[in-house]
């Protein structure tokens, strides 16, 4: 029997990594389950381990409003003695507790496992983007959600153990669409019921710790809300929140058409997107969750590690110049929304545990 250790900390490694736990915890190896604590408020973090209903970390380390250097400080000493015991250790995409956990099992010279392996930016002032470099290159096992990801690897010389495998996002929309159709009140309760409306996400470190980039989006999102009379519904991240109070940018969460609301669990989440006319986003996730439900995107960069979406028509970039986001805006509401989906079939996680299976003989 093996022992494998899956270090998780953020808002998207829960949802992402829940079904890939849960299939690991079928195998007849034991499953530790760590939480960084780099995410910590309830709405960031417990709310998804009640909407996943993921199992309870065996281990919960804390890492409360750490500066980047010393979150993947912290989670590098605090994992440390349970990392140690590891026969492989999982990590999942690209924040800092992906990095942490990555350099831990290298450092510790145990195999690390990286889901959501390969994609690239191609923009290295991203932080997400150097940590998904790093991780790819210390890691044994590479789960990559598509081809695209695979060759990006094998552009950088990692070409043993990588496998292709589908984004583990579609298993969660999968397993959950029917359950928050039905359990969801968001619709109704912010009264969107028969209207159009518009989904804005928005956290990146470029746009957010950027007072212009960020008045700016916060303007063209009112431009955008008046010219196609829609409601925009914005479930801010804290991040987003502390940033517009530093700037004195809060009067802009105020503007007619723009609902700001505290960040929604994944049901309510699931539920907007698949019922709005478009999605305004700066996040991974959505950009793919849109995809999926055939909701046009607009995203609110320069480049992105999901360039599939935008192949196919799915997802426009518009930067954050409100020229160019409502040209954007103009373009997608008229997409034809037929697309089909590049992330795979929902089986990502059963996948990806066969392969951990396997790695263990
Ligand atoms: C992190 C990831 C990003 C991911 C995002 C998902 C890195 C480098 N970035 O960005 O890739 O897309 O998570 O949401 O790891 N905060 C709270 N409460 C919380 C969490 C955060 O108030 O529960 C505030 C704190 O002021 C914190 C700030 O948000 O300092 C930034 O949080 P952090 O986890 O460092 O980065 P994210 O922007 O969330
Ligand atoms: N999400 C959510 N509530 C919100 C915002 C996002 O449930 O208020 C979900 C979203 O559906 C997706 C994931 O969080 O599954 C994306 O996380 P985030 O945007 O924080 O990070 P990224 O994907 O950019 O790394």
């Amino acid at each position: 029997m093996g022992r494998i250790v899956t270090i998780i900390g953020t808002r998207p490694e829960i949802i992402k990594m829940a079904p890939v736990v849960k299939a690991i915890d079928e195998l007849p190896h034991e499953h530790i389950l760590v939480h960084s604590g780099q995410h910590y408020d309830l709405e960031m973090d417990r709310v998804f381990f009640r909407d996943m209903k993921l199992r309870e970390p065996d281990v919960q380390l804390e890492l409360k409003e750490q500066p980047p250097h010393l979150q993947v400080a912290r989670t590098v000493m605090q994992a440390a003695s349970v990392a140690s015991k590891a026969d492989l250790v999982v990590v999942h995409g690209d924040t800092n507790t992906t990095l942490a956990g990555a350099l831990l099992g290298n450092k510790l010279g145990k195999p690390v496992a990286h889901v959501e392996a390969g994609i690239r930016s191609f923009d290295r002032t991203m932080p997400e983007e150097v940590n998904r470099i790093i991780t790819d290159q210390v890691s044994r096992v590479l789960l990559t959600p598509t081809e695209t990801a695979r060759r990006n690897l094998e552009n950088e010389d990692v070409r043993l153990g990588v496998h292709v495998v589908g984004n583990s996002i579609i298993d969660a929309i999968m397993q959950n669409s029917d359950i928050a159709a039905k359990s969801s009140k968001i619709i109704k309760r912010l009264k969107l019921g028969g209207s159009r409306f518009g989904v804005l996400t928005l956290h990146r470190a470029e746009n957010v710790d950027a007072p212009d980039r960020l008045k700016r989006v916060l303007q063209a999102m009112e431009a955008v809300a008046s010219r196609h009379a829609l409601t925009v519904v914005f479930p801010i991240h804290p991040r987003t929140e502390k940033a517009a109070k530093q700037f004195g940018l809060s009067s802009l969460l105020k503007v007619p058409g723009l609902k700001v609301i505290p960040p929604t669990g994944y049901l309510d989440m699931l539920e907007l997107e698949r019922n709005a006319s478009l999605v305004f986003t700066d996040s991974g996730g959505l950009q793919e969750e849109a995809c999926f439900f055939h909701v046009p995107c607009v995203t609110l960069r320069e480049n992105t590690e999901r360039p599939e979406t935008l192949d196919i028509g799915a997802n426009v970039l518009a930067g954050t110049d409100p020229r160019r986001i409502l040209e954007a805006a103009d373009k997608q509401k008229d997409a034809r929304r037929e697309w089909p989906n590049p992330f795979g079939d929902g089986t990502t996680g059963r996948q990806i545990a066969q392969i951990v299976a396997k790695f263990f003989g």
